[in-house]
């Protein structure tokens, strides 16, 4: 007798019943027939994909708990289908030291409801050596907050380490975002939907080619966080075929919202990089050019969210809208159902070298999303576990949402109720 079996279950819309059965948290058989287990779970003939990974959230465990913490944001990760997190490093303090990097994991094993990883901040460039042997998912780099020459010696050192090491970041000029801010600034604009032009995508542009440059001369991995841009994505996928190894991400936001929403929404759509005009913007069409949706679970208060466009705080809290918004997407056929898997799970896994995640195979962590295809309603942040309140899409209409979810087999949630379970560090 096995564990756990799964029974019904479909693996894509189109494909035939089949049942997955779970032994120590993992996936031990994928087959046509039912396997004897201790606990049968019946799909009915819903869709199973493997667990969501996102690649990009912002947890704010330490220092900013007020806006989440790891468990009320791993049970948002939980809620929406999302079972491994990596987890950003801009916490008080940053997690940018071997010492902080220790407490962060610390407090994610006690906390975290959800498999996670951690990408590691860089401050001190002395602590990139003491880092890597901890695991950072990556280290990640605000190119927004640096200057040439320091970007240029974080390179130069993380090229030296042993290894596979990616460098994340986000791309956006710092020169140019100044410039501009500054300018808009003592021009008194003060209009939400001004914000697009304080952070152009033209530095994003001016970042990612950069970015693309180091990449190439160090010969190390990068990866594009949120990107916005069209002709960022496109310089992104030109230098792969000329051999950089590099990825791009795009939020749910930049994907299906534009600049036009600051009218309805204001501040509360204020996000780094900003929201581009749909010329601008990646087209839906064009998500099989991009690697990887990451959420950028970004969550702030009301309070700091409902500031003037300079004060309000940048960010967009999305795990318990993203797979809602994309199976309705699905739905409406803007998308495909492979895409959905490709974006979330399988090249997740694969770019960011998660061993066991990301597909339903034999050996794989039985980490899976139950997908009803068919359920209605409308996404409010009153049903969030995350802190934040407050969402660009309260009131859309979703067809399609995760009803369960397992991590390692462990039923974490079902029916938008959430179970206590043991999150795990993915590269301990
Ligand atoms: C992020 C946050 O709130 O931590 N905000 C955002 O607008 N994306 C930080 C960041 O990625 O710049
Ligand atoms: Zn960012």
């Amino acid at each position: 007798m096995i564990d756990l079996c799964l029974i019904n279950c479909k693996l894509s819309p189109e494909s035939d019943l089949c049942c997955i059965g779970v032994e120590n948290g993992q996936i031990a058989s994928l087959k046509k027939t039912h396997i004897p287990a201790e606990k049968t779970i019946d799909v009915r003939g819903k869709i199973v994909l493997p667990g969501l990974i996102d690649t990009h959230v912002h947890f704010r465990d330490p220092g900013l708990t007020y806006k989440e913490d790891f468990k009320t944001g791993s049970q948002a990760a939980a809620n929406g289908g999302f079972t491994t997190v990596l987890d950003m490093p801009n916490t008080i303090p940053p997690t940018n030291t071997a010492k902080e990097f220790q407490k962060k994991l610390k407090i994610a094993s006690q906390k975290s409801v959800v498999d996670f990883g951690l990408h590691a901040g860089v401050g001190d460039l002395k602590e990139i050596e003491k880092i890597a042997p901890l695991h950072p998912a990556s280290f990640k780099v605000f190119m927004d907050l640096l200057d040439n020459g320091v970007l240029q010696d974080i390179f130069q050192k993380i090229a030296l380490l042993p290894g596979k090491n990616i460098i994340s970041l986000h791309p956006e000029d710092r020169d140019i975002v100044n410039h501009c801010t500054s300018r808009l600034k003592s021009e008194g604009i003060m209009e939400p939907e001004d914000y697009a032009r304080a952070r152009p995508a033209l530095a994003e542009e001016l970042a990612v080619s950069q970015a693309l440059v180091l990449a190439n001369h160090y010969q190390l991995p990068v990866h594009l966080c949120h990107i916005s841009s069209k002709k960022s994505l496109q310089l992104a996928n030109m230098s792969k075929s000329l051999g950089c190894t590099v990825s791009s991400e795009i939020t749910p936001h930049h994907l299906f919202l534009d600049s036009s929403c600051f009218l309805k929404w204001g501040n509360l759509t204020k996000t780094n990089p900003p929201l581009r005009s749909k010329s601008e913007k990646i087209s839906v069409s064009e998500l099989d050019q991009v690697d990887i949706i990451g959420t950028d679970h970004a969550p702030h208060t009301l309070e700091e969210k409902e500031k003037n466009v300079w004060e309000s705080s940048p960010g967009i809290p999305n795990l318990e809208t993203t797979l809602k918004v994309l199976i309705t997407h699905y739905n409406k056929g803007n998308i495909s159902f492979e895409s959905i898997k490709r974006v979330l799970c399988e090249n997740p896994a694969r770019i960011f070298n998660m061993q066991k995640k990301g597909f339903l195979k034999e050996g794989m962590d039985a980490d899976i999303v139950i997908v009803d295809l068919k359920k209605t309603g409308r996404i409010t942040c009153e049903d969030f576990y995350s802190k934040a309140r407050y969402t660009p899409f309260e009131g859309f209409e979703y067809v399609g949402a995760p009803v369960m979810t397992l991590c390692r087999g462990m039923t974490v949630m079902e029916d938008n109720q959430i179970f206590p379970n043991p999150g795990r560090h993915i590269y301990s």
